[in-house]
């Protein structure tokens, strides 16, 4: 059982069928918080959400349509009279270096990591600015500060809504809103099973993948604490931080970390007829 907050919101969070959004909102329930569950996968998001009892409820949403953000608010009102807090997690990647991806295949990076991320946090703004509060928490990356090999436009997804982010947030200042970011590592969903199978993702495996629960907590924990900005690991994140700013540094130390990837994915591929 999560620790309970001092007080209970009603969260809408994106991509919630899975990985580090399910686990957002399982988490958030456990803490007392009622959440609307949104995904583009309708049959797996209403079964997570019943799964999860009456504080839970589920809306099909595709990011990347206005109207189905618009739909999706007025399903969390109907259920819960309102949305607190807008947690935006929903996100893809396609694998492979970026001369080998289809133009549609980077056109879809983009289209739901950036702009969709940036209709639902527009549709907030207007929402949550007429009922006088609210707290929009994007789920961003730590490629947002590092220029990966095997990430071009996923990357370019992530400095982009980082960039995105920050400016809102600066305009709106002055305003009754709140706004915080947080980049997850490597973390082990299906978007890093993805990434096994192909060789030029391998950097994705130079650290030990967190665990989503882990990222799921500190998103729980950003709806009370409000924080600007979160970055993993705390130390070590601060580095990356400034490291990506460098990019003659990331050309001596990325190759590094590449081998190194390759080596633990190696170790972690399953082997055909042991089970793993
Ligand atoms: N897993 C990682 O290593 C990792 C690392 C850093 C950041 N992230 C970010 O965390 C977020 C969640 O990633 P994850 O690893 O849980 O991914 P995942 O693939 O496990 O789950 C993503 C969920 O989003 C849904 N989705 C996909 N396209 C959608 C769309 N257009 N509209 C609505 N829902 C859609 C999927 O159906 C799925 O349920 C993403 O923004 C991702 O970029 C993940």
């Amino acid at each position: 059982m999560g620790r309970r907050t001092e007080q209970e919101q009603v969260v809408l969070v994106t991509g919630a069928a899975a990985g580090i959004g399910a686990a957002i909102a399982e988490l958030a329930v456990a803490c007392g918080h009622r959440v609307m569950l949104t995904d583009i996968d309708e049959v797996a998001v209403v079964s997570r959400a019943l799964s999860l009892g009456d504080r839970a409820a589920a809306c099909v949403l595709d990011i990347r349509s206005s109207a189905g953000w618009a739909r999706a608010f007025e399903a969390a009102e109907a259920a819960f009279g309102r949305v607190d807090v807008l947690v935006n997690n929903a996100g893809i990647t396609h694998t492979g270096v970026a001369r080998d991806l289809r133009e549609q295949q980077h056109r879809d990076i983009v289209e739901v990591n950036l702009l969709g991320t940036i209709t639902g946090v527009c549709t907030a703004l207007e929402r949550m600015t007429a009922q006088g509060h609210g707290h929009i928490i994007n789920v961003c990356s730590m490629t947002a500060f590092l220029p990966l090999p095997g990430y071009a436009t996923y990357c370019a997804s992530k400095y982009g809504l980082r960039a995105f982010h920050h400016s809102v947030a600066i305009e709106e200042r002055d305003g009754p809103l709140d706004f915080t970011i947080i980049h997850p590592p490597s973390t082990r969903t299906s978007m890093l099973e993805q990434e096994m199978a192909d060789p030029s993702s391998a950097i994705a495996f130079a650290e030990k993948p967190y665990a989503p629960e882990r990222i799921a907590r500190a998103v729980v924990d950003a709806i009370a604490a409000k924080p600007v900005e979160v970055v993993f690991p705390p130390l070590g994140g601060r580095v990356q931080r400034i490291a990506g700013v460098f990019p003659g540094l990331m050309r001596l130390v990325l190759p590094i970390a590449e081998a190194k990837g390759l080596r633990r994915r190696e170790r972690l591929m399953p082997r055909p007829g042991t089970g793993r």
